[in-house]
């Protein structure tokens, strides 16, 4: 174990997991690249868990930043003006959909989904929460109340009644044999049946990552989310929509994830991306619902100067060199590249994606059952070949893949291959 390893298990939580056998300390990056403390070079199909959206040491984001410290002021709190944060939060709200949007702006995911629970509860005045099987939410106690994936519910304790709905659970008995129309049909069924005999009326919210993330990028047919939000509009209860991995076209045919749906939410929470690595978060939420709240509030980082100056420029960086675009290609080579690799592989289960946020599961090859212990030898497989990619998954067997939205072709071409000869090596170990 390494000197650096064995201190940070001496002081570091053992639930902060670490990825790979030895782990790895990152030191230096540029583009798709990092290199890690013995100076190997690695590409990077994860991204920091898709938080370098723009990959590392992107000029326009890096003298944004600059230019921001070399004020002297770095933190002001929100008890005054912060040009950058006006200005990004405009940008949001034109973006978001929403009319009359307003922004909150936070340091976390986390906080973001606390910020939108706390607004749709004190809206209906209603503590009662739909979410899916399988979400993942965030670390707080409010998030982890509405997180249906076990492995990362660490309390038991919730300030919400929460009923779990179906949507990214397809592969059930109960549904393996329906088609896209007929699981709709079957959740929405479900959801009327929820809502009828299992709730006390009065819903507040139903919060959803339209592409589930720690789940292991599962998602529902396109259009499930916007039949779910129909029906429960009839009674007034609003529409979350949790874009921390989802937003910023990063699925490549939408800008938000939910648009796949065909519905604009009342509320999106965002995080991850937005600063290509600096902290920030936040909720864009109708102005009513906004301004809604009975107490005073604030955030003390939350919008500071220069977490907002770098948001702002990675927005604009996206914008302006329409990196959805870019996703919606370069997602569709790879996948389909992916497909192909996987088809004679017995030990590959379902390959899925939108854009460049694509999975594979990994399964025992003779039951077809999950195999957390196989996605783990792929992991270090691809490290060995030089590509850094995430895992997750209701059983810890989903290959994660998110490169940086700047993606070249060649190093998307260069990642699959580096992709397909790892799953080919596993593969040819376990069917052995
Ligand atoms: C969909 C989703 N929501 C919320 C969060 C929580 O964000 P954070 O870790 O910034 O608190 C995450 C983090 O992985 C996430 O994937």
């Amino acid at each position: 174990m390494s000197e650096l390893h064995e201190r940070h298990r001496r002081v570091i939580p053992n639930w902060v997991a670490l990825y790979y056998q030895e782990p790895l300390e990152l030191v230096s990056g540029s583009g798709s690249r990092v290199t890690d403390a013995t100076g190997r070079t690695y590409l990077d199909f994860f991204c920091g868990i898709l938080t370098n959206m723009l990959g590392y040491d992107v000029p326009e984001v890096r003298e944004a930043t600059a230019r921001q410290i070399g004020t002297g002021v770095v933190h002001t709190s929100t008890l005054y003006l912060i040009r950058s944060q006006v200005e990004l939060a405009e940008k949001l709200a034109r973006l978001s959909g929403i009319s009359d949007a307003k922004v909150f702006f936070t340091n976390s995911g986390t906080e973001a989904n606390e910020t939108a629970l706390m607004l749709a509860t004190a809206a209906r005045r209603s503590n009662q929460v739909l979410a899916l099987r399988n979400s993942y939410h965030g670390r707080s106690f409010g998030a982890v109340a509405i997180t249906g994936n076990g492995a990362w519910k660490s309390s038991p304790l919730a300030p919400f009644s929460v009923h779990y709905l179906h949507g990214t659970d397809r592969q059930l008995p109960a549904f393996a044999s329906l088609d896209d129309a007929g699981y709709t049909a079957a959740c929405v069924a479900d959801l009327r049946h929820v809502l009828k005999t299992a709730t006390a009326g009065d819903v507040a919210c139903l919060i959803a990552e339209p592409v589930q993330g720690v789940g292991g990028f599962t998602m529902p047919p396109d259009g499930l989310l916007g039949e779910y939000a129909a029906v429960l509009r009839e009674q007034g209860a609003l529409i979350i929509s949790d874009e921390v991995q989802t937003a910023w076209g990063r699925t490549g045919e939408h800008f938000w994830g939910i648009s796949a749906h065909g519905v604009v939410p009342d509320i999106i929470t965002f995080a991850k991306g937005l600063g290509n690595g600096l902290a920030i978060g936040g909720v864009i939420a109708r102005g009513d619902l906004m301004d809604g709240l009975p107490g005073n509030g604030i955030s003390t980082f939350g919008g500071n100067p220069l977490s907002t100056a770098a948001a702002s420029a990675t927005l604009d960086y996206v914008l302006a060199h329409d990196l959805q675009r870019n996703a919606a290609d370069l997602g569709a080579v790879i996948i389909s590249g992916l497909r192909e690799a996987a088809a004679p592989l017995a030990s590959v289960g379902e390959v899925r994606g939108k854009g460049l946020m694509f999975a594979v599961d990994l399964v025992d090859p003779s039951t077809g059952a999950p195999s957390p212990a196989l996605a783990t030898k792929v992991l270090e497989e691809t490290r060995e070949r030089g590509l850094l990619i995430g895992k997750g998954g209701l059983y810890g067997h989903a290959l994660r893949m998110a490169p940086p939205m700047t993606l070249t072709e060649a190093d998307a071409k260069e990642g699959l291959g580096i992709l397909a000869d790892s799953l080919r090596a596993v593969d040819a170990a376990a069917t052995r």
